[in-house]
């Protein structure tokens, strides 16, 4: 059995992409999977932490162990979020939350119309910027996709959403990240960074919780 890194720890782990809808039948959303997310999850109960997984929709089994709790849309993720981030120890934000969602849903399909349309869009939420702001004592860990200028766009991300840690991957490739079952990161937090080398998600899982245990508990 692994060392009990996170015996009796409360984690919370945000998985999946969020799915805004646009009318009945169609939304935005993205090729987030939740492998990364889930693969955190089970990793977490290894190592004997209490998880809840608050998942957008994705086609995979909930872990052994964990408490699941299915959303749709970054407001409902953000409501999940909320009610349960206060009493945890660690709350880690790996979901791909859609930036902006429709202005208005229409209340029936939309009919085809011209060559062009416009669909308005607003900003949704900040979940783990809200998450930092409104918990005191858990440890608040974002993840940050990236194509380019990594380390500075994470290391700003780090800061403008008050976070501890940031876990940033390079998504302009399909080895790692969206969808692949492999990953990499560059992990920053205020006073130190790590590179995780490319690995099958349940290593890197393993290798952040560690990075956390190590870096910023106790
Ligand atoms: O699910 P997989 O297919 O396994 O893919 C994994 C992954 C690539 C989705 C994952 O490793 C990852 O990078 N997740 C974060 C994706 C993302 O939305 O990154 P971002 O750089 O746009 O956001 C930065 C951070 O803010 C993230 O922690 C995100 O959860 C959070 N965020 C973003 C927008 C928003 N409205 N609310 C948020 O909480």
């Amino acid at each position: 059995a692994p060392a009990q890194l996170l015996a009796g720890k409360k984690l919370t782990i945000t998985a999946g992409p969020t799915r805004e809808a646009l009318d009945p039948v169609r939304y935005i959303s993205n090729h987030s999977s939740g492998k990364m997310g889930f693969a955190l999850a089970a990793e977490a109960v290894r190592l004997g932490a209490d998880v809840t997984l608050i998942s957008g929709p994705v086609n995979l089994p909930t872990p052994q162990g964990c408490q699941r709790v299915d959303v749709t849309s970054a407001e409902q993720m953000l409501a999940a979020s909320l009610a349960v981030a206060e009493q945890q120890d660690i709350f880690i934000g790996c979901a791909a939350v859609a930036d902006y969602r429709a202005a208005e849903i229409a209340p029936e399909k939309l009919k085809k119309q011209g060559d062009r349309i416009a669909i308005e869009l607003i900003k949704n939420p900040d979940i783990i910027a809200s998450v930092a702001e409104q918990t005191s004592n858990t440890i608040v860990v974002g993840f940050a996709a990236e194509t380019q200028n990594i380390a500075q766009y994470a290391r700003n991300k780090l800061t403008q959403k008050g976070l501890h840690m940031i876990a940033a991957n390079d998504v302009s490739g399909n080895d790692i990240g969206f969808n692949a079952n492999d990953n990499a990161l560059s992990v920053f937090w205020h006073d130190g960074q790590h590179t995780i080398e490319q690995s099958s998600k349940q290593q890197v899982a393993a290798q952040l919780l560690a990075l956390i245990q190590q870096h910023l508990m106790q």
